[in-house]
């Protein structure tokens, strides 16, 4: 599975059966999410590990009573150690960075699950508080996403993506001149080149003819 089929297969996966995460799996998830990139290359994203059932229940409860999240035999606690995100790059660091480094961090985890064919779901409502005091989590840690995983049985459907609603061209809202382009559909550029070309082409070939009849009719007269 390359990346582009793994972000197409992904979908957030509620409901979990009661196979567990060979630990190979976890760990290349676990790998794959501290190669994210980080500002500076800082790595102030942390990771616990949960599989304990009774934990697992504790935290689905801290996460606005959600209990689908159950039914799931792993979960990842994606931390940012804001002491050392401030520690270099100052309040952006702490407010910014720590934030997007985890979220990084997140969504590499989420992209090998999938090509692990193991269910996910980034999991951002929960009571931080809670689960800090349950985990043991230092006040200069903060709790960024919780990652949900686990097998699943039913086939998530696939999502379509329209980018001319989100992507705008040069200026915020102005829409794309030419989505052929970006759609990577050449092609129908090319031919619509062509076109213009031979329309510009008979134009002038046109023009031309006219000129010449014109200086041989003044001539012959
Ligand atoms: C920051 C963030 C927080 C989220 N929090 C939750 C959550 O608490 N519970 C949940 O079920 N899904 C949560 N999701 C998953 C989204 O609901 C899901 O990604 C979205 O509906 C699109 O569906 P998809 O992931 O299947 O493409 C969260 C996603 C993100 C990025």
């Amino acid at each position: 599975m390359d990346v582009t089929e793994a972000i197409n297969a992904r979908r957030s996966i509620r409901s979990f059966n009661t196979k567990s995460i060979e630990f190979e799996k976890i760990a290349l998830i676990l790998e794959n999410a501290g190669k994210a990139p980080s500002s500076g290359d800082i790595k102030d994203y942390r990771f616990i590990l949960i599989t304990d059932y009774e934990v697992i229940k504790e935290i689905a409860k801290a996460c606005t009573e959600q209990y689908w999240i159950e039914t799931a035999p792993v979960l990842i606690v994606v931390c940012a150690d804001l002491e050392r995100a401030e520690s270099f790059y100052g309040l952006t660091g702490k407010n910014l960075y720590a934030i997007q480094n985890a979220a990084a961090a997140t969504q590499n985890a989420l992209l090998t699950a999938t090509e692990q064919g193991i269910g996910s779901c980034w999991v951002g409502s929960f009571d931080s508080e809670k689960i800090s005091m349950l985990l043991k989590i230092p006040p200069h840690v903060a709790i960024q996403s919780i990652i949900v995983l686990g097998y699943y049985d039913e086939e998530p459907g696939l999502r379509s993506s329209d980018i001319e609603h989100y992507v705008y061209f040069k200026t915020f809202g102005n829409k794309f001149a030419n989505l052929n382009l970006v759609t990577r559909e050449y092609s129908k550029e090319v031919e619509k080149y062509l076109k213009n070309q031979k329309r510009g082409f008979d134009y002038f070939s046109n023009k031309l003819k006219n000129y010449i009849d014109n200086l041989r009719k003044n001539k012959s007269k």
